[in-house]
């Protein structure tokens, strides 16, 4: 498979860079469009990914009609048709987010069977609060030969409380409660701006959802929804991925129209540390020297804490910065990885269970190093983009299934990368 070769420069990364539209908001915006019984629906600045057009496959797989124009980055979803009730097993266990067309589908059919995602490399990543959630809307659910089977007449408003703000569960769970009969309210929902980007396409299509972004939503269910034109929010995490690139090469970077209220926790540290953040109108300027920069304490939260998808990038910039900082992972269990490849270029760290304490300031070595999970083939760039010598990347289906043209853009800021076809297995 390809490979990514960064050659590390001194050199800091300048310029401007554009953002795609959020992965994490188009998997659940595409989910949605399964709820409209009539006209068709409009997503626009969709990134082009892997996930993308995973998901795509498996709307397609319920007998929607879904046309993906790429050069426009749109996609056009017909559901107003009798749709099937299935989500077979070979996209789900390509992508786990898929899990979230089952509300959707249930609530439509009455019934849906969408295989059990696996779990992945960054943890177990269970379902029970998405399923304990319909459950209290009145779904009848069975789990059968690596399936699950939903069946409910008429899902029921209900009062859900969820353990953990869970994502996923909130988003699986305010989609089914539109067609639901009466009110639902769920009490410690997440708040990431995914959610609100959610709420507000379904309100586009009839909804009534109120209170996105709090931790307490409320959704009157309605009788049907129809298509609707909806723009993809920025992806905040693609945007700090390259706030973190301008820090820690020293670098002056203009973030093209990123959204300071989504990468709140982000911007705090990086001002903490030391690095200069400037709000502008055509987006957040990232200006730093990286030998002025003081370590730091992180610890990842549900939104609005330190989103656990920039954990890894961050700790490649705590690696360039002298002194220890510490990086704890409260959201998933197994989430250090990039850290194991890392040691290969020189980065002293030691994991304690939760906890990462990174010995920063030695000189990075580039190396052939893997990567595990989306994230973690991010900052093993970012970390090639400093070490001294060349780094090489592998498996880069991890990595295109969240970055769109990753290392175009960064050669446009300057940075020593390319690209390289390789055979057709993935190593
Ligand atoms: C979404 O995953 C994102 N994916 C993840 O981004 C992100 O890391 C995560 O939210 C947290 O912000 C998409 O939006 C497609 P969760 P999701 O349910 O919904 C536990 C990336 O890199 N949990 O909030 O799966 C779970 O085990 C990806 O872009 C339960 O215990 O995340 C985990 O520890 C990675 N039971 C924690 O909650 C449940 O029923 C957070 O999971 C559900 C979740």
């Amino acid at each position: 498979m390809d490979q990514i070769i960064v050659t590390g420069s001194k050199n800091p990364l300048q310029g401007k860079v554009a953002i795609e539209g959020a992965k994490n908001a188009v998997l659940p915006l595409l989910a949605a469009t399964i709820l409209a019984s009539e006209g068709t629906s409009t997503l626009t600045n969709v990134p082009i990914l892997s996930d993308v057009f995973t998901m795509n496959n498996v709307v397609r797989g319920l007998d929607i009609d879904v046309t993906f124009d790429e050069e426009e980055k749109q996609v056009i979803i017909d559901a107003s048709g009798q749709i099937g009730s299935q989500a077979p097993y070979k996209y789900v266990n390509q992508m786990r987010a898929s899990i979230v067309v089952l509300g959707p589908i249930l609530a439509r059919n009455g019934y849906a069977k969408v295989s059990m995602p696996g779990g992945c490399t960054i943890g177990s990543r269970p379902i029970d609060l998405h399923l304990q959630g319909l459950e209290a809307m009145g779904a009848r659910i069975t789990q059968r030969s690596g399936y699950i089977e939903a069946h409910a007449e008429k899902l029921k408003g209900a009062h859900i409380f969820m353990d953990f703000p869970s994502v996923g569960a909130t988003q699986n769970l305010m989609m089914a409660a539109c067609l639901a009969e009466g009110k639902t309210v769920i009490e410690n929902a997440a708040r990431e701006p995914e959610i609100v980007d959610l709420a507000i396409f379904l309100n586009k299509m009839g909804a009534k959802v109120r209170g996105a972004g709090t931790e307490t939503i409320t959704i009157q269910g309605v009788e049907h929804l129809k298509g609707a034109v909806h723009q993809v929010v920025q992806d905040r995490i693609e945007a700090g991925t390259f706030m973190v690139a301008a820090a820690m090469t020293g670098g002056d970077v203009l973030i093209q129209d990123a959204i300071w209220e989504h990468n709140r926790p982000l911007l705090s540290k990086l001002q903490e540390m030391g690095v200069e953040v400037l709000e502008e109108d055509e987006g957040i300027r990232i200006r730093s020297t990286v030998t002025d920069l003081k370590p730091v304490s992180v610890t990842t939260l549900p939104h609005p804490g330190f989103p656990t998808d920039m954990q890894a990038q961050f700790t490649a910039l705590m690696s360039v910065v002298k002194g220890q900082s510490t990086m704890v992972e409260t959201v998933f269990e197994n989430r250090f990885q990039h850290l194991e490849e890392m040691r290969r270029m020189n980065v002293h760290s030691e994991i304690l269970r939760d906890t990462a304490i990174i010995h920063g300031g030695q000189a990075l070595e580039g190396a052939q190093v893997m990567s595990t999970d989306l994230r973690a083939s991010a900052a093993l760039i970012l970390a090639g983009l400093v070490a001294e010598g060349q780094t090489i990347v592998g498996k880069l289906s991890h990595l295109d299934r969240g970055y769109y043209k990753f290392h175009e853009k960064l050669a446009q800021l300057g940075a020593r990368i390319e690209r390289i076809k390789g055979e057709d297995s993935d190593v």
